[in-house]
């Protein structure tokens, strides 16, 4: 049975930000492996939207969902005392929400992306949810993991962006002088370099109670952007294109099963080969 290990049948699997674009695939692979999904957001609209398209595909005995805000440890405890009164044990944590700085199209008058002018309550947002939130809910369903000896897995997504730094060039408009230039945020690079972090602390923490941690790194994925970003980044990718949103589910259905039992406090990269040049 070659494929065996990766049998997730009897497990179940909570995503954060599982509304989003990539916490539906990450769902969709556990589906796939067999496992049952908690789908939480923050979004209740989304999270409904999300869970009627999985139960198009899955079987909706399979999918549950709770609205849950990462960056409110009380809301989190809250989600995590209705599961376990329901009898649902969290075997598979994805630590996915995060808020994605979009590089600010300012009209080049006050660009706020950059460094020198980056609000501090954007910095506390985005460090709360994507990196603060990774944390806490660690902390809550990780521990319980931990505690009953039966152990898990915890999968923090990161990014490309923790291995090296963002290109500014990708966003930069010709007609705009250097300081008005929109840039990546310092924080995308901030709170993904710390969930590697994070990811190598949890893997030894609880590693005798056999709770594993690891970090998956996608590169961008392609999602209707503008031709001009689109063209500008597939250049600095040896496979000369942006990612499909379905092909990190190999690898979350890798991390989260059995068959990675030897895999721990590793970042798994696959950028296409980005980082390779
Ligand atoms: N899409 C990409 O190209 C890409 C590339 C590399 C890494 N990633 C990472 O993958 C993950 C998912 O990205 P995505 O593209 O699906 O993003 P997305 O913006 O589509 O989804 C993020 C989800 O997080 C939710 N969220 C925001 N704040 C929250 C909070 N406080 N509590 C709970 N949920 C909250 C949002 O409602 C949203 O549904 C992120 O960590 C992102 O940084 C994405």
């Amino acid at each position: 049975m070659p494929f065996e290990k990766f049998d997730l049948a009897g497990k179940t699997g909570l995503i954060t930000g599982a509304a989003g674009l990539l916490g539906m695939e990450h769902a969709a692979a556990l589906l796939e492996s067999g496992a049952k999904v908690v789908l939480t957001d923050i979004d209740d609209v989304l999270l409904k939207a999300a869970y009627n398209r999985l139960a198009k595909n899955y079987d909706p005995v399979n999918i549950l969902m709770n609205v849950m805000d990462v960056s409110l440890l009380e809301n989190i405890r809250r989600v995590a005392e209705q599961l376990w009164q329901a009898n649902v044990r969290i075997d598979i944590l994805i630590n996915n929400a995060a808020i994605d700085p979009k590089v600010n199209d300012s009209n080049g008058v006050f660009e706020s992306s950059r460094l020198e002018n980056f609000p501090i309550d954007q910095w506390n947002l985005q460090v709360a949810v994507g990196l603060t939130g990774a944390f806490l809910c660690s902390q809550v369903f990780g521990a319980a993991m931990a505690k009953d000896g039966k152990g898990g897995i915890i999968l923090n997504i990161a990014s490309d962006l923790s291995v090296f730094s963002p290109d500014q060039r990708l966003y930069r408009k010709t007609e705009l002088p250097d300081d008005r230039q929109p840039v990546k945020p310092v924080t995308y690079s901030v709170i993904k370099t710390g969930l590697v972090g994070l990811t190598r602390y949890l893997a030894t923490y609880w590693a005798d109670r056999g709770v594993r941690s690891n970090a998956l790194s996608p590169g961008g994925v392609f999602n209707e952007q503008g031709e001009d970003f689109v063209n500008r980044l597939s250049s600095l990718i040896p496979l000369g294109r942006m990612a499909k949103r379905d092909e990190y589910r190999s690898a979350v259905q890798f991390l989260c099963s059995e068959a990675s039992s030897y895999t721990n406090g590793q970042n798994i990269i696959m950028d296409g080969g980005r980082s390779s040049w």
